[in-house]
């Protein structure tokens, strides 16, 4: 048995954008923030007040813990900073609060993405699990965030509701 988002609801999904140039303003619009957003909320999830923050490692840490106490947030996405750049550090940050990894989730978002593009592997996106909050890396652009999204929503309402304690292990096809 799968439910859907717009059945079942354990929370709200908060979007950060990891970006010096959006956090600095120089980026006027943050299209992937946009675009994550939309597509969640297009999804029947209820999304949260966007964050924007740079890319340092400590302050992103410090927002992914602070969103992962809100009993109110199921789950944390963020875009931006999962490159080879020196400033690229989103998975080393998500890294230092998860108690769990979810390699399958990264893995299979970017074995889905090298069907778009070889320079999927460049992305060290991670995904995993603090205090019953699932965080999940994206990159930084909008079609990737637009092509990753898609591979990880039909998981997501039954994610969920595992980490809320609600649903049931059941095989599904
Ligand atoms: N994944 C998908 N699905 N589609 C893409 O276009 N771009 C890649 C990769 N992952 C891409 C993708 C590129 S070009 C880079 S450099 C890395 O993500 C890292 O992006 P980031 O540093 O903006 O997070």
């Amino acid at each position: 048995m799968t439910s859907s988002a717009s059945t079942h609801r354990p929370g709200a999904v908060t979007v950060i954008t990891i970006s010096d140039s959006a956090h600095l303003g120089t980026r006027r619009v943050d299209e992937s923030g946009d675009v994550l957003e939309a597509r969640l909320r297009e999804a029947g999830f209820e999304v949260a007040p966007r964050l924007v923050v740079p890319d340092e490692r400590l302050v992103i840490a410090a927002a992914l813990r602070r969103l992962c106490t809100n009993p109110n947030v199921a789950a944390v996405f963020t875009t931006g900073g999962t490159g080879i750049g020196p400033r690229d550090v989103t998975p080393e940050a998500t890294l230092d609060v998860v108690e769990q990894v979810l390699p399958g989730m990264a893995e299979a978002m970017r074995s889905a993405s090298l069907q778009h593009t070889p320079h999927a592997m460049l992305s060290r996106q991670v995904a995993g699990i603090r205090n019953h909050t699932l965080i999940v890396n994206l990159p930084g652009s909008p079609k990737a965030v637009k092509e990753c999204l898609e591979v990880v929503l039909p998981v997501l309402p039954h994610t969920l509701q595992l980490l809320s304690g609600r649903a049931v292990h059941q095989d599904v096809p």
